[in-house]
Parts: structure tokens; sequence; C-alpha cells
């Protein structure tokens, strides 16, 4: 029996209205990415993971990612670190910020992470692994969820031993990115032990890994009966993927439709990030968009030289001059951010909480 990609589905009370998950993914998953995200079919987004000590330590970029838009909900926010005690008060500055849900970093391979005892690092250590989860499901009324990989070595299984008591810790729901964290991006996905761990475990399993068609979504969903799956590197640049996966129709879209879409992600980008910060930020996103044989090549690498984002903007009009209309509706239909909650304009009591 086939499964539908738009069947609802929920997280202990957070309905999520279709199955696809946009990833959380470092460098690209901020809230322009997120709320493209819900536009273009995502039934629940996710925020890149954020540092439990950067939000302890009020740093003010940390405290950028926590920027959440009315029209990001359910939106998951992933924080990430070892200890307890900071983990727990990272959530609850990150339930304030008005996340429907915390989601934990357990699957980070990289070695700046994994060094603090945080990331992957912790499938090793299943006891301290446990007591974040207790601490963080305490400390919020919100669902918490964790994102997990195999293990740590190539070979490693420890994800079906951990995941359930994970689960008895306090995890409403687990993701699974089946490949080691030796492994980092090789090989692919082995989506049967994701299928396993939806044998053990009685809460939701999101599946992580090699998802880039319909056709890729609906034979993990059918395979591992998971609730739901999740989009990373396919949705990069490519909304009308993630809108093709959910819907099934196939989306081609039109020079117009692709330089429109940049343009509201490049100001958006800005408007989030400060012009400064955009520039570099903005500069894999051109390849990622303008690729797929949309623009001739030398065209994307002129973009990348240009210093401003008005530069880019002036360009891309010129190269598909139907993109302005688009762009004026995109941004009209677009909420304000009037409804956005920015955690340096709350009161002070609420970085308080220990
Ligand atoms: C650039 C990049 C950044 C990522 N950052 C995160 C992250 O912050 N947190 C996380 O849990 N996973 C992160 N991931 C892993 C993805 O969420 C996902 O599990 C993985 O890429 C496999 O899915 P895919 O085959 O659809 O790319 C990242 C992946 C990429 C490619």
């Amino acid at each position: 029996m086939r499964v539908s990609l738009q069947e609802p589905w929920s997280i202990r009370g957070v309905e999520v209205p279709t199955r696809i998950v946009l990833a959380p993914m470092a460098g690209v998953s901020i809230q322009a990415f997120r709320r493209q995200g819900r536009r273009f079919g995502a039934g629940l987004v996710c925020s890149e993971m954020v540092s439990a000590a950067g939000i302890e330590h009020r740093n003010e970029r940390t405290f950028g990612y926590l920027r959440v838009a009315g029209d990001e909900h359910p939106l998951a926010i992933q924080i990430f670190g070892a200890d307890p005690r900071a983990m727990a008060d990272a959530a609850r500055m990150v339930e304030v910020a008005g996340a429907d849900i915390v989601d934990m970093n357990f699957g980070c391979p990289v070695r700046k992470v994994t060094k603090t005892g945080a990331g992957a690092h912790l499938m090793e250590d299943p006891e301290l692994a446990c007591r974040v989860v207790d601490a963080v499901a305490a400390a919020v009324k919100v669902p918490v969820t964790v994102k997990m990989r195999l293990g740590v070595a190539n070979g490693s299984r420890t994800c079906l031993e951990l995941g359930p008591r994970l689960v008895e810790a306090g995890a409403a729901a687990l993701t699974l990115h089946p490949r080691s964290a030796q492994q980092m991006y090789t090989g692919e996905a082995d989506h049967s032990v994701t299928a396993e761990l939806v044998e053990r475990v009685d809460v939701p399993v999101i599946a992580s890994g090699d998802v880039t068609s319909r056709e890729k979504a609906l034979a993990v969903l059918e395979q591992t009966r998971a609730a739901a799956v999740m989009v990373a590197r396919g949705a990069q640049g490519n909304p009308w993927a993630r809108r093709e996966i959910a819907e099934g129709e196939s989306f081609k879209p039109t020079r117009e439709e692709v330089a429109a879409e940049l343009v509201v992600f490049i100001r958006e980008a800005v408007r989030e990030l400060g012009e400064q910060r955009a520039v570099g930020f903005l500069k894999k996103f051109y390849g990622w968009y303008l690729g797929h044989g949309r623009f001739p090549k030398p065209f994307k690498q002129e973009l990348v030289q240009l210093e401003t984002t008005e530069e880019v903007v002036t360009r891309l009009f010129a190269a598909a001059p139907g993109a302005a209309p688009l762009v004026e509706r995109l941004e009209a239909e677009l909420p304000t951010a009037e409804d956005e909650v920015l955690l340096d304009a709350l009161p002070i009591s609420v970085y308080g909480g220990g």
C-alpha cells in the first residue's frame, strides 16, 4: 500500500500537515530558508543547530539564530551541547523564542562539536545522552526530539540501543540519519536501520538521508514505516524539488521564477543577517539556484564576484526581466516581519531561569 506524503501527523500534540520535514543545516537553514520551505510544502521546518553555550553566554550571533516569524510554524529549533543544565537553559530560551519543538543534535560529526562532548559524541555516552534529554524535557512544555546518526564508528548500530532509552528519557520523536559519524556524507544512508528503529520505539521517527525525489521519499516511507522523511541537500537552492516531492507535480521553474525566488531570498537574508554577513552567506546559494542548467555557468561566477547584494539583484533582473513583477507578488504575499520574535527585544526576565 502506498503511503501519502500529504497526510498530517503529529509530535505529541504538535500537528504537522505533511510528511516532509525540512532538515536542519548549519549555514543554510536561516529563517528565510525555513519560510520558503513552508511555502513549498514542508510540513515541519528546523533551524540550524544553535549552541547551548552560545545561548548561555548571550552571544549576539547565537541569538540571531533564534528569530522566529509567524509563518514558520510548526518549527523546531535545534540545540547542541553536552551539559544537561546548559541544554535545559537553552531549551527554555528556545521555547520563549517561539519554537514548537526543541530538537537536540546527537549526530553532528564535525570535530569542533564532538570534541566538546556534543553532537555524535553523545551517542558514545548513553548515560549522559539520557541525562541531557531528561533535563531538556523537564525544562520545557513543548515536545523535545533528538536527531541521531547510526553511531560513531563505521558498522555501529548504537542508535538502536540508544533510541528507546532516549524515548524513555522524554524524547517525543527521533530523527535518524543512518550513516555513521565517521562516514560523514559518504556512501548511502542505510534505511534498513531506520526501519528497525521504527519497530523499537512508540514515537514518530523521521527518516533523513538521500531523499531527493518523490519516488525516493515514498520508497523510504514504505521501507521504514517512518512518520516522515527529511530533505536536506536536495532542498538547497531548489524549493521546486521540495514541492515536487510533496505534491507530486513536476515543477520546472522558468528563469524568471528562479530569479524571483532568489531575489526574495537575498532580500530576506539581508534583513535577517545584515548586508555584510549576507554577502558571504549567499554566495553558495547562487550556484545552487542558478545550476540545474537554468543559467549559464559564467553568470553564476559573475554574481559571486559582486560586492553588494544590490548589484546581484540588479544583474538578476537584467538577466530575467520578467522576474520583477513576480518578486512584487511574492513580497506582497509574505507576512510582514511585525510578528517576528526577536530575543534581544524580550524583557530581561526571560533570560533568567538558572
Ligand atoms: C550543509 C549541511 C549542514 C548540516 N547541518 C546540520 C545541523 O546543523 N544539524 C543536523 O542535525 N544535521 C545537519 N546536517 C545533516 C542533515 O540534516 C541531514 O541529516 C543529512 O544531510 C542527510 O540528508 P540529505 O541526504 O537529504 O542531505 C547538515 C547537512 C548539510 C549538508
